[in-house]
């Protein structure tokens, strides 16, 4: 099984990107193969410039093709999600979440916008034909303390709680996807259509 996770924030110190590592660790222990981008790992002019053949971004264009599912995370900015990572967003093909389960993750320094990820990045997911999009997991800074000094970050426990909630759902949505057929059935099959 194989999930990308796609960082959002311009930020190289990032809350949200906190959210997506501690996630990724919980899937990888359930077995999961997670590949990471970030929008940082995207060469500005090819985003700047729209460069759909951006060899970075057939990479990301060809992980997405064969995972099974996404975890997408972005800071709130100016009550949305980042124009970054709408950017790379604009250079998928228009099925490219397509039989995929996607978990939005989102950061914000206030809780009145704790809605922005479903008035705005999830109407972008459904354009680019999720399957199923779950319920999000918002945290404002005050549940996210970086670590300092090479300590781990610290996150509040009513937000662990939920997170894990979210993974553990996550990961039944992934489980609950069909299998793809094997290649070999037809070839071995002793019945005639
Ligand atoms: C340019 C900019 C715009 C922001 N706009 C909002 C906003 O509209 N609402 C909000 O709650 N927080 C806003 N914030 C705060 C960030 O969403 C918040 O600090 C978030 O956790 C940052 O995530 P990151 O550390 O992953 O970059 C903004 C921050 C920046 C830098």
């Amino acid at each position: 099984m194989l999930v990308v996770s796609l960082g959002g924030s311009p930020a190289e110190r990032s809350r949200s990107n906190l959210l997506l590592e501690r996630s990724r660790r919980w899937l990888q222990q359930q077995g999961i193969e997670v590949v990471e981008y970030r929008v940082t790992g995207f060469p500005a002019e090819d985003l700047l410039h729209a460069r759909f053949d951006s060899p970075h971004i057939v990479d990301l264009r060809a992980q997405i093709a064969n995972a099974d599912g996404l975890l997408v995370a972005t800071p709130v900015y100016k009550a949305s999600f980042t124009g970054a990572l709408k950017a790379v967003l604009d250079l998928l093909p228009e099925r490219a979440f397509e039989h995929k389960v996607v978990l939005p993750l989102s950061t914000g320094g206030s809780k009145a916008h704790m809605l922005a990820v479903d008035y705005a990045l999830k109407p972008v997911l459904s354009a680019l034909k999720a399957e199923e999009v779950l319920h999000g997991v918002f945290a404002d800074d005050g549940q996210i303390a970086y670590g300092e000094n090479g300590a781990p970050a610290q996150f509040a426990p009513a937000l662990l709680q939920r997170l894990d909630e979210a993974l553990q759902q996550f990961h039944r949505a992934l489980l609950r996807r069909p299998k793809a057929l094997d290649k070999n059935l037809l070839a071995t099959a002793r019945w005639s259509i």
